[in-house]
């Protein structure tokens, strides 16, 4: 029987335990990095505007909503579907296991504050890419 006088630790977000907002724009840092020097990814990138300024701004703080943290792009972008947003997107499996790829290897190259919360996020960003493909 836990001791009543202790009171249980707020149990934290995703976002707080990966190391909030500063551990997600590394990641998305180094994502974009990846997709804009190596060839492996040439087709994801083609499919992105010349100036990945805008995406380096926007994605690390749509994933922070995601995660539990501040929902300032949330606000900002109400009812935007991640899905629907994509459909213009010619997304097949080849871009899509591109992107989830190149994530994959931006999280585990980042110095983050709790691995094993980094590697679960992984995997559900990977089955999220891949949801959009369709072919
Ligand atoms: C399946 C692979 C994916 C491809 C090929 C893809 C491609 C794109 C492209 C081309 C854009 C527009 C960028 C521009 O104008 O330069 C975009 C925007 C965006 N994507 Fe993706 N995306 C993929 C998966 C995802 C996933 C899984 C997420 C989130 C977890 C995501 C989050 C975003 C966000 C937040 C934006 C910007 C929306 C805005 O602020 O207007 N994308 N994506």
């Amino acid at each position: 029987m836990p001791d009543s006088t202790t009171a249980e630790a707020p149990t934290q977000s995703p976002f707080e335990r990966i190391g909030g907002h500063a551990v997600l724009r590394a990641v998305t840092d180094r994502f974009y990095d990846l997709m804009d020097q190596d060839p492996a990814y040439a087709e994801l990138r083609a499919m992105h505007a010349a100036d990945l300024d805008p995406m380096r701004a926007s994605l690390p703080a749509f994933l922070a909503g995601w995660a539990g943290g501040p929902r300032d792009w949330f606000e900002v972008n109400p009812g935007k579907c991640m899905m629907s947003m994509h459909s213009p997107f010619p997304i097949g499996q080849a871009t899509a296991t591109q992107w989830a790829e190149a994530m994959r290897r931006a999280i585990a190259e980042t110095d983050v504050a709790d691995r094993e919360i980094a590697d679960a996020m992984s995997d559900v960003l990977a089955r999220m890419a891949k949801g959009m493909a369709r072919d």
